[in-house]
């Protein structure tokens, strides 16, 4: 088992990618907190992982809070008296042109996506270094890498998570504490469907979308979360400071339109 004997906190592990993740790094072995905003979709989440014979508790979090966050790294280390591996997945979408944004709007997704990542960070480095390292995996997205038509303010927060990962990568290194970033393109989540909408003309977007993509499938959470449990297990232990892109080869090209068959 790549994970046997390590304590994990996966954010927004309630649904989608980070629900993926947490039930992966249990199937191999580690002890996780499934931390979200979300109780009855974490408590599904927690059960998945005890009918695999895992161990998981759920800890009630809004990522964007430093109190929470704290009180989220303690349960861990008052559960099972460590902390090995920090899964900052937790994030929000915003598809709204900027001369229409709120100031709020715009400083809700920097907390949730920007500001969660450094907190989090913040509060398991002293148990890290303790421990004498660990692994941190944040979360940017295509939109790390490129802009993105309708998102500005989620690009602007993917784009900071990159930078912010590269850069801990240098401060944290010698402490043996690895910092990757990890890029998703397409993926099967509610987050999608909810920025696509449902139907046959969520469909018909995602279609579209899918053109763009060589290997002209969508991701599943479970395709993310594979790489994810690379990122964070002894398999990448010579890895850090990257931006790890997982989306079916849709960043390799500067034009690629290729209809799907059917
Ligand atoms: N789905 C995609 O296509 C895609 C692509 C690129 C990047 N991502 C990124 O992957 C991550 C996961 O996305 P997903 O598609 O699984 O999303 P999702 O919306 O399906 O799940 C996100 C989870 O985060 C939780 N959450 C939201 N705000 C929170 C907060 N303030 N505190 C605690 N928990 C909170 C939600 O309750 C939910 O369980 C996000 O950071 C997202 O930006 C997703």
């Amino acid at each position: 088992m790549k994970l046997a004997g390590k304590v994990a906190i996966v954010t927004g592990a309630g649904r989608g990618i980070g629900r993926a993740s947490a039930i992966a790094f249990a199937k191999e072995g580690a002890r996780v907190i499934v931390a979200d905003i979300d109780r009855s979709e974490s408590e599904a989440t927690v059960s998945a992982i005890e009918e695999a014979k895992g161990e998981a508790l759920f800890v009630e979090v809004d990522v964007a809070k430093e109190s929470d966050v704290r009180f989220m790294v303690q349960a861990a280390v008052d559960r099972w008296g460590r902390v090995d591996i920090l899964f900052n997945n937790a994030g929000i979408l915003l598809v709204k042109p900027i001369d229409e944004m709120t100031e709020s709007e715009w400083d809700r997704i920097m907390a949730v996506n920007v500001k969660a990542t450094f907190l989090g960070i913040k509060h398991v480095v002293p148990h890290m270094r303790r421990n004498g390292g660990g692994a941190i995996l944040n979360t940017g997205s295509i939109g790390s890498l490129t802009g993105q038509l309708g998102t500005p303010a989620y690009s602007a927060s993917k784009g900071a998570i990159a930078l912010l990962t590269k850069s801990l990568a240098l401060d944290l290194g010698r402490d043996r504490i690895r910092v990757n970033c990890i890029c998703p393109g397409i993926t099967d989540t509610s987050m999608l469907r909810e920025h696509l909408g449902h139907g046959l003309e969520g469909e018909a977007r995602i279609r579209a979308r899918l053109s763009r993509v060589p290997l002209g499938t969508i991701l599943s959470p479970e395709d993310v979360a594979r790489a994810a449990l690379y990122l964070v297990s002894d398999d990448s232990a010579g890895v850090t400071g990257i931006l790890h892109v997982v989306d079916g080869g849709l960043l390799a090209a500067a034009e690629f339109d290729q209809p799907l068959e059917g």
